[in-house]
């Protein structure tokens, strides 16, 4: 199942009278929290929209259309959504690709959500478009969903280093959150997916919050930069471990394409020849333990023979075993409505990891430095105490406490 043809319209003078319309609506992630509560906001995060909705009541202020249409993807009467968004109206929202008009109704056709941001020494407010998730289609994800912002991007967006630099790379971009985050310290960010669809909202979103200097290429991994360096690289990559079987859903938000964890595996032997030196790259991913061997002595080794030597610090936050592992991304994204059912994609993901017998699969950060000059100096693997809880991979934490 794929996404309709519609893809994001960014159209830079829309874009800003969107803007400025939200500015007028006071529509920020605290004000939309406070419409409908704490508890009926988590439940959101979990793919329940009912309880924000019956906190709105008959509610028809502009917060309360915007909360409904925008977060809970809920159609609302065009004339609200007119009166809502003075400058944009409905007929904006259509030419931005973000809905459709019928009948006098709006119908979204993507999320946009306020998005409040808070690091050490730093905060920030975003608006985020991205498609229609569990919580507004009430169903499984297409295929080729741009996912918007979860517990991963928070937590790479939060160790992104905040240290000035000229020349930034984010691979995998989807709604372009990292993009966005690099910007407040990088002059110039390039932002790369294999999914157009993605790159639409980046850009639509880069224009939305003001930002400038983020360029988009479509392409895999390190192809849309190949011979180019950079100070920084960040990425959240589709590193979600999947089965290569059939009737087994290929999520482009979450996963590579290829087989166990080689996808970490290629981004760590790859990005050394992209960092100028002294240039450092962040990412967070997946390792599996094989054959007794620890997914932490796994990716020593993939720095280890990497062609271009690195410095490497890397933390393995959590780690589980391959049921537990199978069962949460079976669950995420409504899979267990395919062909095979629950039990039969569990039992798809319990032969994959059985074929390379993998015992765990931890879930972590990476940071990689191209040294500036000589040998790399820094080769520090560790594992946080107690870290066996529950992975979080590509998304939001949904239905167990997968990230902070
Ligand atoms: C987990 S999402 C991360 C999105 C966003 N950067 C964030 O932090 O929320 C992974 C993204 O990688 C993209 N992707 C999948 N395969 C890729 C590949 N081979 N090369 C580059 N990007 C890829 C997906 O389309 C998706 O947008």
């Amino acid at each position: 199942m794929l996404n309709g043809a519609v893809l994001p319209e960014p159209e830079p003078s829309l874009c800003r009278a969107l803007a400025a319309d939200f500015r007028d609506v006071g529509y920020t992630a605290e004000a939309v929290r406070a419409a409908w509560g704490d508890a009926a906001d988590d439940a959101i995060a979990r793919g329940l929209r009912s309880p924000a909705d019956r906190a709105l009541g008959v509610r028809d202020d502009a917060l309360a259309v915007l909360g409904r249409l925008l977060v809970l993807g809920m159609p609302q009467a065009a004339a609200s959504v007119d009166r809502a968004l003075a400058r944009t109206g409905a007929d904006g929202l259509v030419r931005l690709g973000l809905a459709s008009v019928s009948g006098g109704e709006v119908a979204p056709l993507a999320v946009v959500r306020p998005q409040s941001f808070t690091a050490p020494f730093e905060s920030g407010q975003w608006w985020i478009a991205s498609d229609l998730d569990e919580a507004a289609l009430g169903g499984p994800l297409p295929e080729d969903h741009v996912l918007g912002v979860g517990g991963a991007s928070l937590t790479l967006a939060g160790l992104q280093l905040s240290t000035p630099a000229a020349r930034g790379l984010d691979i995998g971009a989807g709604c372009g959150i990292q993009a966005l985050r690099a910007r407040a310290h990088v002059d110039h960010v390039v932002a790369t997916d294999i999914s157009e669809r993605a790159l639409g909202f980046t850009r639509l979103n880069a224009l939305l919050n003001g930002v400038d200097g983020i360029d988009v290429r479509l392409g895999s991994l390190f192809e849309p930069v190949a011979g180019e360096q950079f100070d920084r690289i960040v990425s959240n990559p589709p590193f979600v471990i999947t089965p290569r079987v059939a009737d087994v859903p290929a999520y482009e938000y979450r996963d590579g394409g290829m087989v166990g964890d080689d996808v970490v595996a290629a981004f760590v032997q790859g990005v050394g020849e992209h960092l100028a030196p002294g240039g450092i790259a962040q990412l967070l991913g997946n390792w599996e333990t094989r054959d007794g061997e620890p997914g932490l002595d796994r990716v020593r080794a993939w720095v280890e023979t990497s062609p271009v030597a690195l410095d490497a610090w890397v933390v393995e936050r959590e780690s589980l075993d391959p049921l537990s592992y199978a069962e949460l991304w079976v669950r995420d994204g409504g899979t267990q409505a395919g062909m095979r059912g629950f039990s039969g994609l569990v039992d798809a993901w319990i032969d994959d990891f059985a074929s390379r017998n993998v015992t765990e699969v931890g879930f972590g950060y990476l940071l990689l430095r191209r040294p500036l000059a000589g040998a790399p100096t820094l080769a520090r693997y560790e594992r946080l105490a107690g870290s066996t809880a529950g992975g979080e991979p590509g998304r939001a934490p949904r239905r167990r406490p997968r990230c902070p």
